[in-house]
C-alpha cells in the first residue's frame, strides 16, 4: 500500500500573483494560491462570497450548522482584520520599526489563509442554513505596532474558541476540521512571536482550552460596528451568553490588585485558564502579568459551569 502524505510545501514557493485573471469564484482553499501566497491588496474572495448567502434548501439543518455559522461570523472579523492591515500598510510601515522586510508579506499570506477559512466554513454550512456575511469591524489601530499587538490577541482568542468549539461538534469531521484550523492559527501566532516579537514561539506543552467558546466569541463583538451586519445574519454568537465584560483593558488598570470589584458582597475569583487546567486566585490576590491574558472573574473556584463566570476581562 502506498501512502502519499502531502505536507505544506513551503520550500516550493509558488509565484506571487496579483492578477485579476485568476478565477476567484472557482478557487478552492488548499488548491489555489489565492489562499496561500496571493500578494494583492484586493481581497482574494470573489464578490459572490463576500455577502450573506441565503439558505436554498428547505432543510432540516445539519447538527453542526450553528457551530459553523458562529465560526464563520467570527472568521469574518478575523479575515477583515488582516484585509484592513493589507490595505492600510505596506512593507515600509514594518521595516521602519526595524522588523524583517517579510513582515508585510506574511500579513498578506495570513489574510489569504483567513479568506480560505471563510470559504471552508461557508462550504461546511449546509444549504439548509444561512451562511452569515461580513459586518463592519473597527479595530481602532492607529499604527503598525498597535496592529501587531492586536494580531496576537486575535490569534490567541482564535485558539481558545476553536479548542472550546470541539465540545459542541457532533461529527468527527467537524472536530478534525476545528483542530486543523486551530493549528494554522497557531502557526500565525508562532510567526509573530518569532519574527515580530523575537521571543520563543513555544507556549508550553498545551495551548489553552476554554470550555465556554461562546464567551470568547462574544468578546470579539467588541470590534463590531453597531448595526452593521447583514439583516440575514443569525444572532451571533448563538446562543449569546450576554456576559458582562470589562472594557477592552489595554493597561490592566480596572483589574489591578486592589481595584474595587465588590459586587453584592460575594467572594470573587480570577480564574486563569492555562493549558488544559485552570487556576483560581481570590480576586484581591490577582496580580496580572504582562502579555495577552484572558481572565474569567467567577463567583466559584474553577468556574465550573457556563453561568459561573460573572465577567470576562481582556488584559493587554
Ligand atoms: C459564485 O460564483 C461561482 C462562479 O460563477 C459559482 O460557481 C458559485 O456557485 C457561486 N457561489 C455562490 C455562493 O453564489
Ligand atoms: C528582503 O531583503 C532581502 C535582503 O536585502 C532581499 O533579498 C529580499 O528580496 C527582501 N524581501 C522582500 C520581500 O522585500
Ligand atoms: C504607513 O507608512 C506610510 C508612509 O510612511 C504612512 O504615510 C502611513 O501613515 C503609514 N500607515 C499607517 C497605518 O501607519
Ligand atoms: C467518531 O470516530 C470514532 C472512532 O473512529 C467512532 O467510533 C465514532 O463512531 C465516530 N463518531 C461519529 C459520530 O461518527
Ligand atoms: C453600540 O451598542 C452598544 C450596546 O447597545 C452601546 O453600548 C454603544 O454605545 C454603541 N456604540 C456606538 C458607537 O453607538
Ligand atoms: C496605565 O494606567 C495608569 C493609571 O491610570 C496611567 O497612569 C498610565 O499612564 C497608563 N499607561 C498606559 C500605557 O496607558
Ligand atoms: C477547573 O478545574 C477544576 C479542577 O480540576 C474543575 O473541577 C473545573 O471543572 C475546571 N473548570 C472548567 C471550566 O473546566
Amino acid at each position: 500500500m502506498h501512502i502519499l502524505l502531502t505536507l505544506a510545501a513551503t520550500a516550493l514557493a509558488l509565484p506571487t500573483i496579483d492578477k485579476t485573471s485568476i478565477n476567484k469564484a472557482a478557487a478552492v482553499p488548499g488548491e489555489s494560491s489565492l489562499f496561500t501566497t496571493y500578494a494583492g491588496k484586493r481581497t482574494p474572495l470573489a464578490s459572490n462570497y463576500t455577502v450573506a448567502i441565503p439558505a436554498t434548501d428547505p432543510g432540516p439543518p445539519e447538527a453542526d450548522d450553528i457551530l459553523f455559522q458562529n465560526l464563520l461570523a467570527a472568521e469574518w472579523g478575523i479575515y477583515s482584520f488582516y484585509q484592513q492591515g493589507v490595505e492600510a500598510f505596506s512593507a515600509e510601515n514594518f521595516t521602519s520599526l526595524g522588523l524583517p522586510n517579510s513582515t508585510y508579506q506574511r500579513i498578506t499570506e495570513i489574510r489569504d489563509n483567513e479568506a480560505g477559512h471563510v470559504r471552508i466554513f461557508q462550504d461546511e454550512i449546509t444549504s439548509a442554513s444561512i451562511k452569515p456575511g461580513p459586518c463592519s469591524y473597527n479595530y481602532g489601530f492607529t499604527s503598525a505596532a498597535e496592529y501587531l499587538a492586536l494580531q496576537v490577541f486575535l490569534e490567541v482568542s482564535s485558539m481558545a474558541f476553536l479548542t472550546g468549539l470541539v465540545r459542541q461538534a457532533t461529527t468527527n469531521d467537524t472536530r478534525s476540521a476545528l483542530v486543523a484550523i486551530g493549528q494554522v492559527e497557531s502557526r500565525h501566532n508562532a510567526w509573530s512571536l518569532i519574527d515580530v516579537y523575537g521571543v520563543s514561539p513555544f507556549s508550553g506543552p498545551a495551548d489553552t482550552t476554554y470550555p465556554y467558546p461562546n464567551h470568547i466569541l462574544e468578546l470579539t463583538t467588541l470590534f463590531l460596528t453597531n448595526n452593521s451586519c447583514p439583516s440575514l445574519n443569525p444572532v451571533y454568537p448563538n446562543p449569546k451568553p450576554n456576559l458582562p465584560w470589562t472594557e477592552f483593558v489595554r493597561n490592566g488598570t480596572t483589574a489591578a490588585p486592589g481595584a474595587d470589584i465588590q459586587i453584592d458582597g460575594k467572594d470573587y475569583y480570577a480564574v486563569y485558564f492555562h493549558g488544559v487546567n485552570n487556576i483560581s486566585v481570590p480576586f484581591d490576590e490577582f496580580d496580572p502579568k504582562s502579555g495577552v491574558i484572558i481572565v474569567v472573574i467567577a463567583d466559584e473556584e474553577g468556574a465550573p459551569t457556563e453561568e459561573s463566570p460573572s465577567e470576562l476581562t481582556l488584559l493587554i
